[in-house]
């Protein structure tokens, strides 16, 4: 979900709206707003996109200079009107929009009910909007600082209420909520996007602060009720990153900056002139890198791809063992450390819960937490021991592309240098490797000038309704990710099979109106990968064929290029064009590709 709030001395609503607009791929089910004008509360939700939210105010307008918005991702209670945020009190004096989940909700609402209060919704956040109005006051910092205690689970929160016409108040608690501090207006949102037209110098509240916020003021309270300092941090991201800039989507132009970001990435990490990595960047010191013995890496979803590729480059170059989990699996299962074992965190948005929840995990275990991360501030940058930031700018659509090019990106730096400083890998060689990655750019640029050639393929396949990647080892990996591309943008079934585990089942399913993409990027693994597709082949499945080595397709395949690149890089090449494959079989079906059903791009909840 998505929060947004305005304080200021100008009307709110279309402060609002536009700070809803950047957030709504967050959430996307239904979205609405609270509006105070004097002592005068005012609510408009409606299901469903932005725009009937829009037309909702149209028909029925409100005004006022303090609010708060919300664009939901349904967890308890479907998506309607009624469930939709903000929620108010009985006696509609308070208003609250909510990101998370209040675990102990029914016993709170059975709790209030008893005590006579009638609720309208199905949804976990009412009950905090009725405990607010119930322990109400009069003064909303004090009612706070009363309820909060009685919360549990994870939530970020913004509220007004009409005894303090001229004051937002918000307050987390695992979840991303940050404070924009303007000229004559601040702000609160669910990250910075939302905010980068008004205000680029904004405040991380930590766990349980309480801000209190008006035109011309921010003050904190800490836990117990004392005023806090806190500094600014800058953002430097530009709104360009959050326009789509004449593309027709935001996944398109995300695809297309793969370049410039994975060129910033390397700029970041790799002293060009060296040709070495900038050591005050890199995770590891030699001792550490030395007594290495385990890692373990946790991410959800395309992250956990990235990390996928993570261990094959690691396990490959480095020799150290690793294990990828999923983060939502790690977190509930039996703990086996190893000694000298450190775990890397994989987050574009910092915020998945399951990720948090992860990397909690392990710290209160006693492991190092190292994060790779895409949002300054983000809970995962701020509660890891180091941080290495992908330099991808805000990713707008729902599905990964540049976040995931510079996760994989990271764990090629890493590789390479816990690789050297482990002495497998000689400096002439590292260099040799780093002058590779630095053409990595220009070869993704190749790649992108083939988009008239994948489109054209994505039309003759108008009429597949299964898709099969196919790879060995790290393009295993690409496939898992290729699929997962495909199915969440164009709802099309796709699965990815490791190519010699195909014959073991899978293939039963393959007839002539199956697609089988199969990468061979492996020197070590083609031809074994090469008798798959063959095997494939003569059950008369379709064929595309991606690789970076001659080779003579069957009669009839679709072969794609790759750029002639080291084995261990190819895979940063080999997505982009699964990222523009499964955008134009997306297209063609007029799916909905920013912000596909059911989806949202970081979910906070468990
Ligand atoms: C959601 C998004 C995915 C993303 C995953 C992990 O499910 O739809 O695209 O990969 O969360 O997000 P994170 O921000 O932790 O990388």
């Amino acid at each position: 979900c998505g929060i947004i709030g305005f304080a200021g001395k100008r009307d709110c609503v279309k402060v609002l709206l536009s700070g809803l607009e950047a957030l709504e791929y967050r959430g996307y089910d239904s979205a609405g707003v609270a509006v105070l004008n004097g002592k005068i509360l005012e609510v408009r939700k409606a299901i469903g996109r932005l725009t009937n939210l829009k037309s909702e105010l149209k028909r029925d307008p409100v005004g006022g200079s303090i609010g708060i918005g919300h664009t939901r991702w349904a967890t308890h209670g479907e998506p309607n009107a009624i469930n939709s945020h903000p929620h108010t009190d009985a006696k509609n004096k308070v208003a609250v929009v909510h990101n998370g989940i209040i675990e102990n909700y029914v016993e709170l609402k059975t709790q209030l009910m008893e005590k006579g209060i009638t609720f309208r919704s199905q949804t976990d956040t009412e009950v905090v909007a009725q405990l607010l109005g119930y322990y109400n006051t009069g003064d909303m910092l004090q009612t706070m600082q009363k309820v909060l205690p009685m919360l549990r689970g994870s939530f970020a929160l913004g509220v007004v209420a009409t005894d303090a016409p001229n004051t937002l108040y918000c307050v987390r608690s695992g979840n991303p909520l940050i404070i924009g501090k303007g000229d004559d207006a601040n702000y609160i949102a669910s990250d910075a996007s939302a905010l980068l037209t008004y205000t680029r110098d904004i405040y991380v509240p930590d766990d349980f602060e309480i801000a209190v916020i008006t035109a011309d003021n921010i003050t904190f309270y800490d836990k117990n009720g004392q005023p806090t300092e806190k500094q600014t941090t800058h953002i430097d991201w530009s709104t360009s990153s959050a326009q789509k800039n004449g593309f027709d989507h935001f996944m398109l132009k995300e695809i297309f900056e793969q370049p410039r970001v994975i060129a910033d990435t390397l700029n970041h990490y790799i002293d060009a002139d060296t040709l070495t990595l900038r050591r005050d960047r890199m995770p590891f010191t030699r001792k550490q890198a030395v007594l290495l013995r385990q890692l373990t890496i946790v991410a959800c979803g395309t992250a956990y791809h990235a990390g996928m590729m993570g261990k094959a480059l690691i396990q490959q170059l480095a020799k150290v063992r690793v294990d990828t989990e999923i983060a939502s699996e790690y977190r509930y299962s039996e703990m086996l450390n190893t000694e000298n074992e450190v775990v890397i965190a994989v987050s574009q948005s910092g915020e998945t819960a399951d990720t948090v929840a992860a990397v909690r995990k392990a710290r209160k275990n006693g492991q190092r937490v190292i994060a790779l991360c895409n949002v300054i501030g983000s809970t995962i940058a701020r509660e890891t021991d180091a941080v290495l930031y992908t330099l991808a700018g805000p990713e707008i659509a729902v599905a990964s592309t540049k976040a995931y090019s510079t996760q994989m990106l990271l764990f090629e730096l890493i590789a390479l240098d816990l690789a050297n400083l482990r002495g497998e890998l000689s400096d002439e060689d590292l260099k040799r490797h780093l002058t590779e990655l630095l053409q990595i750019p220009a070869k993704m640029e190749q790649i992108l000038a083939q988009k008239e050639t994948v489109k054209a393929f994505a039309q003759s396949q108008c009429k597949c309704n299964d898709v099969f990647f196919i790879g060995r080892l790290m393009d295993y990996y690409s496939s898992l990710e290729a699929a997962l591309k495909l199915k969440e943008i164009s709802y099309l079934h796709s699965e990815a099979y490791a190519a010699g585990e195909l014959k073991h089942g899978t293939i039963a399913m393959i007839d002539d109106a199956t697609l089988v993409v199969a990468i061979a990027t492996q020197e070590s693994i083609l031809e074994k990968t090469m008798s798959n597709v063959q095997e494939v082949r003569a059950r008369g499945a379709k064929l595309l064929l991606l690789t970076n080595y001659p080779f003579e397709p069957p009669v009839g395949a679709e072969l794609w290029n790759i750029p002639h690149t080291f084995d261990e890089f190819a895979p940063m090449l080999t997505i982009v064009y699964l990222q523009l494959f499964a955008y134009y079989m997306a297209l063609q079906k007029g799916c909905d590709i920013d912000k596909p059903r059911n989806l949202a791009k970081s979910v906070t909840v468990e």
